[in-house]
């Protein structure tokens, strides 16, 4: 099988993430208390934290469920709370559902028609009272990177926090990009364990936690504590998945990106099928959407796997605003997407795949 869909999920997970869970799995549950398997465990998460900490210069790291529950509380923790937020146009849902759902006005950052937020525009058309921009680092539909670091140079100046949703990008973009909140996944380039996100937490910003419970100290408080990270991890954490994490950072992820990008939308390109967004010079990652005339793109899919034996994706990709920016919101697209691990036998097999793909697609038409 040629796997494609690297932007869902990095398959095969790295050994190092698995040896790090097995190990996570085995320790006691860590805390400020006594015993020597407690301190076993918290050295380990400390650990751990220090690595992730590597990719997020000058912010604490506050391990969650994932990058979704991480945005859910950057977003719906934030303090003061946002009268009005800016969107990227390309935003996931987990990123742009819980913005909608603060109930206040939200405004769509200016873009080109790939989705590339226009700064000038954006300066020029701000909107008062912007108190948050929810930004994504790349879009998971098309790969196509956003001019995050002046965004927030921005952002900073016209008094607007930022949150970035660096799911895609972790572990093979620079994450230090003056962002005050950046959530990530372990699972997508890093290849540690699903389940398990990050959110890197800049100085001075102030969250409120949206889960309380135990933190292992100060348990005759009703609050909970305001020392991060302990304000942001109630509960036993996820040892195995924290563990696996932080074996993964420590050894990061060496893979020619944009080597990776260029050769991908090359072998979509040399099928003759129309690849979407990503005509401008903007950075990449290898995530490719096209679309094949006369065909669904779930079918596409679906043929894909069962005749090719070649893994994609199709449909909205859980970013309908990405779809409707590069208006493909009816079926959406389909979606290759590679990672550090696909040989160049497996981009034959894709090359081979879509070229008697759209051999037929135009033998129909
Ligand atoms: C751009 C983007 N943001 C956020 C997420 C959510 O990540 P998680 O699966 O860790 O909750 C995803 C996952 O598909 C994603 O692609």
């Amino acid at each position: 099988m040629s796997y494609f869909d690297h932007a869902a999920t990095s398959l095969p997970r790295a050994p190092v993430a698995l040896e790090g869970a097995l190990r996570g799995a085995e320790l006691g549950n860590p805390g400020r208390g006594l015993h020597r398997l407690q301190r076993a465990a918290a050295d380990e998460v400390d650990r751990a934290r220090r690595a992730v900490g590597a990719l997020l210069p000058a912010m604490t790291v506050t391990f969650h469920a994932g990058a979704t529950a991480a945005l859910n509380q950057a977003i719906a923790g934030l303090r003061p709370r946002p009268r009005v937020v800016a969107l990227g146009p390309m935003l996931h849902n987990a990123a742009r559902r819980p913005a909608r759902a603060l109930g206040v006005p939200t405004w769509t950052l200016p873009h080109d028609a790939d989705g590339v937020i226009d700064l000038d525009r954006a300066r020029a058309e701000w909107v008062d009272d912007t108190g948050l921009v929810v930004v994504g680092h790349s879009s998971n539909v098309t790969g196509v990177g956003q001019p995050v670091e002046a965004l927030c140079a921005l952002a900073k100046a016209l008094g607007a926090r930022v949150v970035l949703d660096a799911a895609p990008t972790a572990g093979v973009w620079s994450l230090d990009l003056g962002a005050d909140l950046v959530a990530f996944s372990a699972h997508k380039h890093l290849r540690a364990l699903p389940g398990t996100g990050v959110l890197g937490v800049g100085p001075g910003v102030e969250l409120e936690p949206l889960v309380r419970g135990g933190v292992g100290f100060d348990a005759a408080a009703d609050e909970m504590p305001e020392v991060l990270p302990e304000r942001l991890e109630a509960g036993t954490p996820n040892l195995p998945g924290i563990l696996a994490l932080g074996a993964a950072a420590r050894v990061g992820v060496s893979w020619d990106v944009e080597a990776a990008s260029g050769a991908l939308e090359e072998v979509v390109h040399a099928a003759g099928l129309r690849v979407l967004g990503r005509s401008a010079d903007a950075p990449a990652l290898p995530v490719v959407s096209f679309t094949v005339a006369g065909q669904e793109p779930r079918a596409v899919e679906e043929m894909l796997d069962r005749v090719f034996d070649v893994t994609v994706r199709a449909g909205l990709h859980c970013a309908p605003s990405a779809h409707r920016v590069l208006g493909t919101e009816r079926t959406g697209t389909v979606r290759v997407s590679s990672g550090s691990t696909t040989t160049a036998g497996d981009l034959a097999e894709l090359a081979r795949a879509l070229g008697d793909l759209a051999r037929h697609a135009r033998a129909a038409s």
